[in-house]
C-alpha cells in the first residue's frame, strides 16, 4: 500500500467483511488466547518493566485475560470490552464496561484518570481509530503512555482492511498515524520485542505530553 496512502487515512482503509454491527460477532464469549504463551510472556515482561506501584490503567478492548504481571500492584484496573462474560472473568479486573468503541469511541471515564492504557492484540477492529485515540489522550494523565501490542492473528471478517493489505511495517506506520493525528502525544517509539519462533510482538507507546 503506497506510503501516501496510510497517512492520508482514506475511508476505504476502513472498511471490514462484515460490518453489521459489533454486539452481534461479540455477542458469544471466546475463552481463547489470542497469541502464543510465549508472546504473552514477553508483553507481561513488558507491562513488568513500565509498571510502577499504584498505577491505574486502562485495558482497552479487553477480555478474560489483560497479560499483566503479578507485580508491582496496581490501582485501578479498568477494562472495557464486547463481552460482559468475558469481563467477568478476567481476575485483575476492579472495574468493568462492555462498550462499543466503533459505535461511540467516547471513553466513559474522567479526563486523566489513567497512567498507562493499554490495547493489546485488538488495534486493527477500530475503525475510528483517531476519535479513540483523541479519547486515550485525554483520560491519560500527562506523561502517562498508552501502548499498543500487535501481532499477526486476527479476526479476519472485523479486521480493517488496511490491515489485510498491508504488511507488519505499514501497520506499525499506521498506528503511528494514529496517535500523531489525535494530539496530545509526545510522538510514538515502536518496540520489537518478538520472543522468536512464534506470534511476534510489536510495540506501538505514545506519552501523554
Ligand atoms: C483479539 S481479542 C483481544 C482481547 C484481549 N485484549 C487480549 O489481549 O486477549 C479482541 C478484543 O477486542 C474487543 N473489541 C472488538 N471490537 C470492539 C469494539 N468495537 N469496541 C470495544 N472493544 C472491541 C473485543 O471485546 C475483544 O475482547
Amino acid at each position: 500500500m503506497a506510503k501516501a496512502n496510510l497517512e492520508q487515512l482514506p475511508p476505504t482503509l476502513f472498511e471490514r467483511l462484515d460490518d453489521s454491527p459489533d454486539t452481534k460477532f461479540y455477542q458469544e464469549p471466546r475463552f481463547v488466547a489470542h497469541i502464543d504463551e510465549k508472546t504473552i510472556g514477553a508483553l507481561s515482561a513488558f507491562y513488568r518493566e513500565i509498571l510502577f506501584n499504584g498505577a491505574d490503567v486502562l485495558d482497552l478492548m479487553s477480555s478474560w485475560i489483560s497479560h499483566l504481571p503479578q507485580d508491582p500492584p496496581l490501582g485501578i484496573v479498568a477494562g472495557l470490552g464486547m463481552n460482559a462474560a468475558e469481563l467477568a472473568a478476567n481476575p485483575r479486573l476492579t472495574d468493568r464496561v462492555v462498550h462499543d468503541l466503533n459505535a461511540d469511541p467516547i471513553l466513559p471515564y474522567a479526563a486523566g484518570a489513567f497512567d498507562f492504557v493499554f490495547i493489546a492484540v485488538s488495534i486493527q477492529y477500530l475503525v475510528r481509530p483517531i476519535e479513540v485515540f483523541k479519547e486515550i489522550a485525554r483520560v491519560l494523565r500527562a506523561g502517562g503512555q498508552v501502548i499498543v501490542s500487535t501481532s499477526h492473528r486476527c479476526f479476519p471478517t472485523k479486521a480493517i482492511r488496511a490491515f489485510h493489505e498491508t504488511g507488519p511495517q505499514d501497520r506499525i506506520q499506521l498506528i503511528t498515524e494514529y496517535i500523531r493525528r489525535a494530539g496530545g502525544f509526545r510522538g510514538a517509539e515502536f518496540l520489537d520485542r518478538s520472543p522468536g519462533g512464534v506470534d511476534p510482538l510489536w510495540l506501538i507507546c505514545g506519552t501523554r505530553k
